[in-house]
């Protein structure tokens, strides 16, 4: 079976493309510098012909809350327009917990992502993970100011990537999967204070 990962170069992506061709998969790694783009569109059409599965794993360069918007709208379209084109038969997406609950430019992005999924026609499988282990540094450098750091007060419950990527394939236990589901928790809730004095 052909599985496309697009962002396969990312961190997510580069441990989703390893654990796929350990399983034995035919896996294309997708991303601009192998010449696959989402945004523009080129190397799609060659990228998807005879896949039968499409990981999405890219990212937006930028996170300011317009360009990311654009970023997750634009690639989804021509993204999902060329599976279908290609008769692509499984769409799987990588999203995060709560969203829909948030007033976030970069959640409201996926939110328009995972909009542009489920009105695909396409059989998907989202899965929300809780922010990535990894995101803690970003984290911390948001919040500093010389040689303060404000931390947010508020609980959190990081997942490291390492524990992301192995729920991807799960597609494989549904026929026709529609259904958005959170990864597994690893971690308790736990301060950001206290995650970063790990
Ligand atoms: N960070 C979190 O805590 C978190 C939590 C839940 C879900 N997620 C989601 O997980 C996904 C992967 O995140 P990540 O942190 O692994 O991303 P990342 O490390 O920043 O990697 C981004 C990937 O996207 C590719 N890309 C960028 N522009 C592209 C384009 N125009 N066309 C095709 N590919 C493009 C990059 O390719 P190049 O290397 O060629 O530039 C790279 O492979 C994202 O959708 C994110 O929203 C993240």
């Amino acid at each position: 079976m052909k599985i496309v990962v697009i962002g396969g170069t990312g961190l997510i992506g580069s441990k989703t493309v390893a654990i796929l061709r350990q399983g034995g998969h035919e896996v294309l790694a997708a991303s601009p510098n192998s010449g696959v783009n989402t945004i523009t569109g080129e190397g799609l059409k060659e990228a998807l012909a005879d896949a039968q599965v499409v990981i999405d794993l890219a990212n937006s360069p930028s996170f300011e809350d317009k360009a990311v918007l654009e970023f997750f709208e634009t690639s989804g379209r021509n993204l999902l327009a060329a599976e279908a084109a290609a008769g692509v038969r499984h769409h799987v997406a990588l999203s995060i917990v709560a969203i829909d609950r948030t007033d976030n430019g970069y959640f409201r992005a996926k939110v328009a992502q995972e909009k542009l999924i489920e009105a695909s026609g396409i059989a998907y499988t989202i899965i929300r993970s809780t922010q990535f282990l990894e995101f803690l540094r970003s984290i911390a450098d948001s919040g500093a100011a010389g040689n303060i750091v404000r931390i947010s007060p508020g609980l959190f419950q990081p997942i490291a990537a390492d524990d992301v990527q192995p729920t991807l394939p799960m597609w494989r236990s549904r026929r026709r999967a529609t259904a958005s589901s959170r990864s597994p928790a690893r971690n308790e809730h736990r301060s950001t204070k206290s995650s970063l004095a790990i």
